[in-house]
């Protein structure tokens, strides 16, 4: 196929460039539904509906929903949509949420970068069975920032994250009010995805032995629940509040014209300072809070929102990119495994519609300056503790063990600071995610060798690769209970890649 035939049938993604895997997929024959489509459907993106405090129910349920033009899927979602609804919350308020499960089995929900007392946590042992109800009571003590919620239910956070149990959690307060930031129809949250959609619209989970070891990745992009979608812009700057909500994806997220993101914040809020990046990489649980500029793109033209490419790291596998090309070309759904990890897929497309004057904000140099700085403690560590993650011969363990439900692994007095060295001794990347805190990356020795500019600020997950060691500091000073440590690659969470922890 030459590349003007592609185009044609690329329809109105004239501005996709070749390393756009899905819709090249897409186009060689959509089967994606009852019958094959001869061009690309794209719904429109939808934002979850907003639910606010003081008091919510989210209702667990299965349903049908469309996930695509004509193509409906099954999915799980805590609301009405292909998944939940986007909570919204100003620091120093509380919210009264009730959990309703009418899932088929049991399930909990936990409040991803959120710090809330141990009865709100979500903790695997909380988890409720089908047909009840749980009431969480959460005081909103964090910063402004993009938080997130899924599934936590023990050996079942993986397939319920995937299904649809899963949202945006953003906290808004008056330090960041200030800034006047992109808002409104100009502030996009935007929960990403991928799973692997059969030809009747089911999302297939299944990982076999290989992907036990690696991950489970999908052939389908997804946003906000929908597959592939398009949005309208005007010619202005956009905020998108990024989740990555894979479930062993990582990410490296960029725009399909090559123009730049501003990076603002990261999972606990905003930066001290925006920088200025050609693409972030995200692993499963991080966030980041970026600014998009378009008013640079012709009315009439397209960009998109893309994972690019990169090579497999995963130690001992090679280069993954021509893979990852080969895969995302053609073979996605036929070769039954997904994109594999480090595969080029299109998340969203923009297409600009509209021209307007850029508002003042829309300019790099006013987002240059400082931005809300982060109080941080420096108050001097009391131990350094240290995590080895290991992955061999079907086990994926943190020193050594597996997660015990009623084993406790760690007892860390309130208040204290503490270094957390997390050391990657196997062959897979793991995003190391602790729940109640938000820590400072100190330091990345080996791989990498340093700290990407979108760890610059407060977080609850980092990636940590083959390879690498990385150091954290992290004050308890929230709540006392107990609480969790785990990998976020829910292959390997649901596995056992898990601790409890207790502030006492
Ligand atoms: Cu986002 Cu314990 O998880
Ligand atoms: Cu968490
Ligand atoms: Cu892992």
């Amino acid at each position: 196929m030459d590349r003007r035939h592609l185009l044609r049938l690329l329809g109105t993604a004239t501005a996709a460039p070749l390393f756009d895997g899905v819709p090249f997929l897409s186009a060689l024959g959509d089967t994606i539904g009852a019958s094959p489509r001869p061009r690309l459907a794209r719904a429109p993106l939808r934002l979850a509906p907003v639910v606010r405090g003081p008091e919510f129910t989210l209702r667990a349920q299965e349903r049908v929903v469309e996930i695509a033009p004509g193509v409906n899927a099954r999915v799980w979602s805590p609301g009405d949509g292909p998944v939940g609804p986007t909570v919204e919350a100003r620091a120093g308020e509380r919210l009264k949420i009730r959990l309703e499960n009418a899932l088929p089995e049991h399930t909990i929900l936990h409040w991803h970068g959120l710090r809330v007392p141990e009865a709100a946590d979500g903790h695997p042992r909380l988890a409720i069975a089908s047909g009840q109800h749980y009431d969480y009571d959460i005081p909103i003590i964090d910063r402004a920032g993009t938080y997130w919620y899924h599934s936590h239910a023990h050996h079942r956070t993986g397939i319920q994250a995937y299904r649809g149990m899963a949202g945006l959690f953003i906290v808004r307060d008056e330090h960041e009010s200030q800034w006047q930031l992109p808002a409104g129809a100009h502030e996009l949250p935007l929960l990403i995805q991928d799973r692997r959609l059969t030809p009747t619209g089911e999302f297939e989970y299944n990982p076999v032995m290989h992907e036990v070891m690696e991950g489970y990745f999908g052939d389908t992009p997804f946003v906000n629940g929908i597959r592939l979608p398009i949005h309208d812009v005007e010619t202005t700057t956009y905020r998108l509040r990024l989740v990555n909500a894979t479930t062993s994806r990582i990410l490296r997220l960029a725009l399909s014209n090559g123009a730049s993101l501003q990076l603002i914040g990261g999972d606990g809020g905003l930066f001290e300072r925006s920088e200025t990046v050609d693409s972030i990489d995200l692993a499963t649980g991080e966030r980041a809070d970026v600014l998009v500029d378009f008013s640079k793109v012709p009315v009439g033209q397209s960009v998109s929102l893309v994972s690019q490419p990169f090579p497999s790291p995963v130690n001992g596998m090679g280069m993954g990119m021509g893979r990852g090309m080969g895969m995302g070309m053609g073979m996605g759904r036929m070769g039954g495994g997904g994109i594999p990890q480090g595969g080029a897929m299109t998340l969203l497309e923009f297409r600009v519609v509209h021209g307007v004057t850029p508002k003042p904000w829309a300019s790099p140099l006013a987002m240059a300056r400082t931005l809300a700085p982060p109080e941080r403690s420096t108050r001097s560590p009391a131990r350094t503790r240290t995590f080895r993650f290991d992955s061999m011969a079907m086990q994926h363990t943190i020193n050594g063990r597996t997660f015990d439900m009623e084993r406790m692994d760690v007892t860390i007095p309130f208040g204290e600071t503490e270094i957390w060295q997390f050391e990657n001794a196997s062959p897979f990347p793991h995003p190391v995610h602790v729940h109640e805190v938000q820590f400072d990356v100190m330091q990345r020795i080996g791989g990498r060798g340093r700290i990407m500019p979108w760890e610059r600020g407060p977080k609850d997950t980092v990636l940590v690769m083959p390879g690498e060691q990385v150091r954290v500091r992290v004050i308890f000073d929230a709540y006392r209970g107990r609480f969790l440590m785990h990998c976020h690659n829910l292959v390997h969470e649901d596995a056992g890649m898990m601790l409890n922890f207790e502030i006492v």
